[in-house]
């Protein structure tokens, strides 16, 4: 198989740990027989330091010619870095929004799993934890508050700003949809997630989920208020298969989700459109204080590339090689600092990629 990857490295750990994901790659292209082509393009701070922008057109225009985009993180210090001094529409995130958005990526996968051999380093009660979770977070990612409209000006002498959360059904019904057909290959459960107590566009979200929920009798289908399911993600992860939500919703719980398997290193993500094409990065941020240290964990971007070869390119029997090399290493002891517990092996960003690759 011939196949053209967009690499978007990004800012912070992103350069060192989509280098390991490469690698891995590499070697599932030696394996396997195929050939990956990759372009290399700047988005977020890298991107302002060199064109006074965090997305270019030809960002864009690369991204879209490629049959897949895999990417590090954007960002740095908020406090501190220069970036941050620039209007709102000029900073690193404003490039990956618009990224998602011009390549219609509203379907956002991520998978919070805890590995039976990092159980050391979840942060929930043993009692919680050693029942074992595995859930898939599936955010809306192209609307709600993130794209709403919003302004900050001053009314009657007062200052005043406005974030615009609107969803109309058709956003809600393709991202169900997605949910229900993804719950069918898992364990057929769907926790909705909303605040239809309070808010218009949560009781919208519901009705169209019921309604898309009737086309999958299959399909135990739940609702949850967010602040509960934040709640509940704590108390008994074990209870969720597939969760769906909205933008922010999503941006939320999804850290939350994560950092309760052990680490925001460990994991994935999968943003798609209706097509098989698809951008991949790990759930977590850039780092920028451990960034240049060669200590990142590497994992979440490595496992980002098993999502790509499952969801874009259809390759199973290679992603599964990617996800089982990750599971030998961890099982034979080599950890990365943020997972690290007692009579382990403590290894650097590149030799953790190095052992997943030697392992497929
Ligand atoms: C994420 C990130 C982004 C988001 C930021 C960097 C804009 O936190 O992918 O979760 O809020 O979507
Ligand atoms: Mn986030």
């Amino acid at each position: 198989m011939q196949k053209k990857i967009a690499v978007i490295k990004g800012d912070g750990i992103g350069p060192e740990i989509v280098t390991e994901a490469v690698k891995v790659l590499d070697k599932i292209a030696a394996k396997f027989g195929h050939t990956f082509r990759y372009t290399e393009l700047l988005m977020g701070g890298c991107s302002i330091d060199a064109y006074k922008e965090p997305l270019t057109e030809e960002t864009i225009a690369v991204c879209m010619d490629s049959d897949a985009v895999l990417m590090g993180s954007i960002g740095g210090d908020t406090t501190t870095s220069p970036w941050y001094k620039l209007p709102a529409h000029l900073r690193p995130e404003a490039g990956l929004l618009a990224l998602r958005k011009a390549l219609g990526l509203f379907a956002n996968l991520r998978p919070c799993v805890l590995y039976p051999e990092l159980r050391a380093a979840c942060t929930l009660r043993e009692d919680i934890s050693e029942k074992g979770f595995d859930m898939l977070i599936m955010r809306e990612l192209t609307g709600g508050l993130y794209f709403g409209e919003r302004s900050t000006k001053e009314i009657d002498g007062v200052m005043t700003a406005v974030d615009t959360l609107k969803y109309d059904e058709n956003e809600i019904r393709r991202i169900a949809v997605k949910a229900f057909e993804v719950a069918m290959k898992r364990r057929k459960k769907v926790t909705s997630v909303d605040k239809a107590n309070v808010l218009d566009s949560s009781r919208l979200w519901r009705k169209v989920v019921n309604e898309v929920a009737a086309e999958y009798p299959e399909v135990t289908l739940e609702h949850a208020l967010v602040d509960s399911t934040a709640m509940q993600i704590v108390r008994n992860p074990s209870q969720f298969d597939v969760m769906v939500t909205e933008n922010m919703f999503g941006d939320i719980l999804s850290d939350e989700a994560a950092m309760v398997t052990g680490s925001l290193g460990m994991l994935p993500s999968a943003s798609l459109n209706e097509t098989k094409f698809g951008l991949y990065e790990p759930s977590g941020g850039s780092a920028p204080d451990i960034a240049g240290k060669n200590i990142a964990n590497p994992i979440a971007a490595i496992l980002s590339a098993s999502m790509l070869l499952r969801y874009s390119f259809d390759l199973q029997e290679e992603a599964d090689a990617i996800e089982n090399a990750v599971k030998q290493v961890l099982a034979e002891g080599y950890r990365t600092g943020d997972i690290m517990s007692e009579g382990c092996k403590q290894v650097k960003c590149d030799e953790m990629g190095t052992l997943i690759a030697e392992r497929i």
